[in-house]
């Protein structure tokens, strides 16, 4: 038996549940939304597909009945304000904080053994703020970015070679921003490192085109995505319910690795059934460590507002 629950019911919310009910990645799916009834017409409308595409998760929706959640293994945390264009990531930390607060104090009150994967933005500090609120390990309270990021930085490359995303490999590290640092030396397709199949200028490009990849789908929907979001988490969640010991970036806490402290990061990982079970320390080269640095201070300077805010005691 394995109960997975997902804490907001908008786009990337109800996404990121009709992927795990499809997959079949654990026996019950509880979508929970403070909207009335909202989570509750989401997950009848998901579960309504379970006939036609022959899968057997029980997905159920709750308006912020905590108790229907009690005992999951993972929490998804999808709650708060998506940006509108014009608008940063960090603009949203105010409003977002607040939600996630209390939104992880409910769950941890009724799952206090759960793996929590934070998706609300500004990425980097709710999942801080989600760490601070749970008091529990950070190997079990992390965020979902880098499979998002490095999704987009496979699509790209994808697209512009004319290959399948499938055999595009890669990490990218860093906040969840315009500071994050796609690493091309680390990216290979079929093994070939993408440096022999793409001119530098491209591939500069397409970095470039990356680190704003969120914001280009903002741009021209006038609110942020949500497909390739909550596959992202959801593939975290396999992840996790399978013991897959999957090699991922992750938004994790930070305690010397690569030299940086208390700062939640994208960093690769092992995830398996017990949470980040490893951090893996790649030998960066000069210029690359700069920029994870750069990137270092931008999101501590975000966790300085949050820790300013007093939304949670430090
Ligand atoms: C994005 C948002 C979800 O990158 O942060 O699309």
């Amino acid at each position: 038996m394995s109960k997975v629950t997902v804490v907001g019911a908008g786009n990337v919310g109800a996404t990121c549940a009709d992927v795990i009910a499809h997959k079949e990645l654990c026996n019950e799916l509880v979508l929970v939304d403070i909207k009335e009834n909202f989570a509750e017409g989401k997950a009848l409308d998901i579960w309504q597909t379970a006939p036609v595409d022959m899968y057997d998760t029980r997905i159920t929706g709750s308006t912020a009945d905590y108790s229907k959640t009690a005992n999951s293994d993972v929490v998804v945390i999808t709650s708060g304000l998506p940006r509108k264009p014009g608008m940063s990531r960090d603009d949203l930390i105010q409003t977002n904080a607040g939600i996630v607060k209390s939104v992880t104090e409910n769950i941890i009150k009724y799952s206090p053994n759960a793996i929590i994967i934070v998706v609300s933005n500004p990425l980097d500090v709710m999942t801080y703020c989600a760490f601070l609120t749970a008091k529990i390990d950070s190997s079990r309270v992390f965020g979902m970015a880098g499979i998002l990021d490095t999704a987009r930085y496979r699509a790209f490359l994808a697209t512009e070679l004319n290959c399948s995303p499938k055999d595009i490999q890669a990490v990218l590290m860093g906040g969840h921003g315009d500071t994050m640092v796609p690493l091309p030396r680390y990216t290979t397709v079929a093994g070939i490192p993408v440096t022999e199949l793409v001119a530098e200028d491209k591939l500069n490009a397409i970095v470039e085109r990356t680190k704003k990849g969120g914001g280009e789908i903002v741009n021209l929907l006038g609110t942020s995505a949500w497909y390739a979001p909550g596959a992202a988490a959801a593939q975290m969640v396999e992840a996790i319910l399978r013991d897959q010991k999957r090699i991922f970036p992750v938004c994790a806490w930070l305690q010397g690795e690569y030299g940086l402290k208390d700062v939640y990061l994208g960093v690769p990982v092992v995830l398996g059934k017990n949470g980040i079970e490893k951090i893996i320390e790649l030998k960066l080269n000069d210029d690359e460590k700069k920029l994870l640095n750069e990137s270092s201070v931008a999101v501590k300077e975000v966790m300085n507002v949050l820790d300013n805010l007093n939304q949670v005691p430090a």
